[in-house]
């Protein structure tokens, strides 16, 4: 017969164990939290805070392996079709954790943020709520990371303060991006202003 006093302390040692797990599951998921953007070198940034390299140590950028799950949505573009209503292309951007609440907090994407910007070419079809387009097949990715530092003076994909590279969808870890002034600058001119980023598309910028 086990007595009340017993089952109290199997009780009480249960849920010391219980607590234990708990504390080492903590310190895991700080140690993946000082995982950087960059490759573990002294050109790190301590910001991105993802398990997933973005840049190696020569300024080399990948699309990050796990950024539908840890990343935040920034938001959305739709690219009206030429030919009747609906979207052509979808566009869906992300942020690294951390860089939309120091963009609130500070009115900049701090040193380190990735932004990764989805395009798909969309399906439109008739649903309950009218003419309504989907993403479809992925093409690939845009992928820009803050550098405040000038950290790669040598490599034409890095400058005016960002990497900046195009991944086609059947390669997430080499680009075909070979100088940002021609692949990327002309375009985002527009948004010069607001440090090359198209922050107006995104209400969760705004405070
Ligand atoms: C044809 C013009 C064009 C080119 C070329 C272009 N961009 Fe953009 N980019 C835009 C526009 C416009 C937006 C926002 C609207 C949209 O997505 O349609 C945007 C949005 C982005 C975003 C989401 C963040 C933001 O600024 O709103 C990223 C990331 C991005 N571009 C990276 C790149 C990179 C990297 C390159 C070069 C490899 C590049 N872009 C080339 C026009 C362009």
């Amino acid at each position: 017969m086990v007595n009340e006093r017993d089952r109290f302390a199997n009780i009480r040692n249960i849920a010391m164990r219980i607590a234990n797990a708990f504390c080492v599951a903590l310190v895991g998921l700080s140690v993946i939290g000082t995982v950087t953007a960059y490759a573990q070198t002294d050109k790190r940034s301590q910001y991105s805070g993802t398990a997933a390299t973005v840049v190696d140590d020569k300024g080399n950028l990948r699309v990050p392996s796990d950024y539908r799950t840890s990343y935040q949505v920034l938001g959305s573009w739709a690219v009206a079709k030429d030919d009747g209503p609906g979207s052509k292309d979808l566009h869906v951007v992300y942020a690294s954790p951390g860089a939309i609440a120091a963009y609130r907090k500070d009115g900049h994407f701090p040193d380190g943020a990735v932004l990764v910007k989805e395009v798909f070419h969309a399906a439109t079809g008739q649903m309950t709520t009218g003419i309504v387009s989907h993403a479809d097949t992925l093409v690939g990715w845009f992928v820009m990371v803050k550098d405040s530092t000038g950290r790669f003076p040598g490599n034409k994909l890095w400058g005016d303060g960002w990497g900046w590279s195009w991944f086609d969808a059947a390669n997430p870890r080499k680009t075909t991006s070979t100088d940002y002034k021609t692949d990327c600058k002309s375009c985002h001119i527009p948004a010069q202003g607001s440090d090359w980023i198209y922050t107006d598309g995104y209400p969760v910028l705004k405070r």
